[in-house]
């Protein structure tokens, strides 16, 4: 596995490969491994012939009361993780390197990013699409692969990668979940003993509006007053959002009558979690005339 530093060689080594006819799968991160990170280089490998795994933790994104410094970071292990799930290059720049010194120039999507995450922390999607789309121009893809346990900012990524016309497929891999249900995830590491346990109730809140909504229920407002119900049960739990949207444009709706995403991030103590589910009702199967 070869380790990148430099901008310059990452976007050099991508022009060669691509003028070679290679294939380039690319998977953004912000380090600290689990999992779920590695379930993306399966599929990013699947689809391509090299995969680069970017790792920087993205200054841009993170709001100023939020965890950037305490973000947690372990480059020795994640090096080994990428190692044995063979990533290919291994794409590490310094934050000196990703930002030149007076860097003016940032990419917005402008409906999407606007509710949900957007609302509760203002300037997030901003970050995560100026670098989305500055490692897109260095890593060259065809192909990048996402987790969709963050609903809105795969949502966001593809709008802004068919706005902008980038030459990417964008896959989302499914969220990868502890065996209780948690949905895996590097700021599962603050919690301790206690919060863990009580973080379960974002995934037992998602599954009784799935139950609702299986048993019939279209209303969006039962669903999240018995999601509630479930969060608030749990004392270390404060609500930052329930958010009951259309899938495509995350407008919120009041009967689930489309594809809805139920998203919710919620502060277990002090650590931040997000999880969703999209709820859609099978097709009718049409009836054979004897
Ligand atoms: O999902 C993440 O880890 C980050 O938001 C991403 C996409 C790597 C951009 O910094």
């Amino acid at each position: 596995m070869r380790i990148i530093r430099s901008v310059s060689e990452m976007q050099q080594t991508a022009l060669a490969l691509r003028a070679a006819g290679k294939r380039l799968g690319c998977v953004p991160t912000m380090g600290f491994l689990h999992a779920g990170h590695l379930s993306l280089v399966a599929l990013a490998r699947e689809r391509s012939d090299v995969v680069t795994l970017t790792l920087f933790i993205n200054p841009t994104q993170f709001g100023p009361q939020e965890d950037l410094a305490k973000y947690p970071r372990d480059f020795e292990r994640d090096a080994g993780l990428c190692r044995d799930a063979g990533v290919d290059i291994l794409f590490a720049p310094v934050a000196a390197e990703m930002y030149a010194a007076g860097a003016s120039s940032y990419v917005t999507e402008e409906k999407l990013s606007t509710g949900l995450c957007g609302a509760a922390r203002p300037g997030h999607f901003r970050g995560v699409c100026t670098v989305v789309a500055k490692l897109f121009n260095l890593c060259l893809p065809h192909v990048a692969v996402f987790g969709a346990k963050d609903a809105q900012q795969l949502r966001v990524i593809r709008r802004m990668t068919r706005d902008l016309n980038f030459p990417v497929a964008i896959v989302a891999g499914p969220t990868l979940r502890e065996a209780d249900g948690l949905a895996m995830s590097s700021r599962n590491t603050y919690l301790n003993a206690d919060e863990r346990r009580q973080a379960l109730v974002l995934k037992r809140a998602l599954d009784e509006a799935a139950h609702l909504f299986d048993a019939g229920e279209r209303a969006a407002a039962p669903l999240k007053s018995a999601m509630e119900k479930i969060i608030t049960s749990a004392p270390a739990a404060k609500m930052d959002y329930i958010a009951i949207v259309d899938d495509e444009t995350l407008a919120p709706v009041e009967r689930l009558e489309r594809p809805a995403l139920i998203a919710l991030a919620v502060f277990i103590g002090q650590t931040r979690l997000i999880d969703n589910v999209v709820l859609r009702s099978s097709p009718v199967t049409p009836k054979v005339r004897p």
